[in-house]
């Protein structure tokens, strides 16, 4: 049997390949918006199992899937034999079984990796504490639709480096753009998740206005992820000077974009004239979390399509 492709961290791909991704978005976008429908997924069935809360990722992929004429089940770990000592490989040989593709929300990435290994279908990425593939995928969608190319350019991360900054990082080495970083003191990027190529894109600060100084897009996400709930009260108090606001805004370049993963913080790491201001492409961004997943959904399942 056949090797399925997997989607379990960004650089999963080549960048022919997210090129690729990128296009076909475009394209499934347009048709979408024409009306015209588009069911190359007819029969096929998505699972989905989620370890931690959602509502883009859920919402993205069910509509998504259903939109490509193909069927979701909806999963809970606490609804699974997974959270009564199942073990994930064994999980993993049933539902690969029965579905066509799978996607999980979860804590570890190794959980992810393991799953992939004992799966015959492809794995999906919805979200670990390591990495946030299909978020950053949309995102770079996101402002190549706005701005047009990124290779050259400079993205900057204010805040904690976490799985969506990681998953950008390797998205800049993969796509040839530069990565500003500031974060607060006691919460430096982990040198030993960072490869040497990765290193050569990545440039720290530790003023975040020091980091916008002519960035062409200003992003940032929740000062506390999920999983890390229990420091909460400590990281509200750190990240106090790591907002991104108008000040901070004046600094990125005349033309930057200002993006958010979400569910935001407001007044926290973001305050309202930013993301409801002009610079913001929010809204945009999470919206085309769904029209990047379906390329995704159908280059797995179907391979690559020839876009007319
Ligand atoms: N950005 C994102 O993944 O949102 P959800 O947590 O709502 O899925
Ligand atoms: N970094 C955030 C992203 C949520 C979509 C988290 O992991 O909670």
């Amino acid at each position: 049997m056949a090797m399925p492709r997997h989607f379990l961290q960004f650089n999963d791909c080549s960048r022919t390949e997210i090129e690729y991704l990128f296009a076909r978005t475009r394209w499934i976008k347009d048709r979408l918006r024409q009306g015209q429908s588009h069911h190359p997924l007819q029969g096929k069935t998505l699972a989905m199992i989620f370890e931690k809360s959602s509502t883009r990722t859920r919402v993205s992929f069910e509509a998504g899937m259903g939109q490509l004429g193909g069927n979701v089940i909806c999963l809970s770990k606490n609804d699974m034999q997974l959270s009564r000592g199942e073990t994930v490989e064994d999980t993993a040989r049933v539902l690969s079984r029965m579905v066509d593709v799978v996607m999980i929300r979860t804590f570890a990435q190794t959980m992810v990796e393991t799953f992939a290994a004992h799966s015959r279908v492809p794995i999906i990425n919805g979200l670990t504490n390591e990495y946030h593939p299909c978020q950053v995928l949309a995102d770079i969608y996101t402002f190549i639709e706005h701005r047009g190319p990124i290779a050259g350019k400079t993205v900057v991360w204010i805040g904690d480096p976490n799985n969506v900054f990681y998953t950008f990082l390797q998205a800049a080495t993969l796509l040839n753009f530069k990565m500003h970083l500031s974060s607060p003191p006691g919460y430096p990027v982990d040198d030993a998740r960072v490869t040497a190529a990765e290193r050569a894109h990545l440039e720290t600060f530790a003023d975040p206005y020091d980091a916008a100084h002519g960035a062409a897009l200003v992003t940032t996400d929740v000062w506390t992820s999920m999983g890390f709930e229990a420091e909460n009260d400590q990281r509200r108090r750190d990240f106090q000077q790591w907002q991104v606001n108008t000040a901070l805004m004046a600094r990125a370049a005349s033309d930057a974009v200002f993006m958010h993963c979400l569910p935001a913080h407001r007044g926290e790491e973001v305050t309202d004239d930013v993301i409801d201001g002009p610079q913001s492409l929010a809204w945009d961004e999470a919206e085309n979390r769904m029209h990047a997943q379906k390329a995704l959904l159908e280059f797995l399942l179907v391979g690559e399509v020839k876009t007319p």
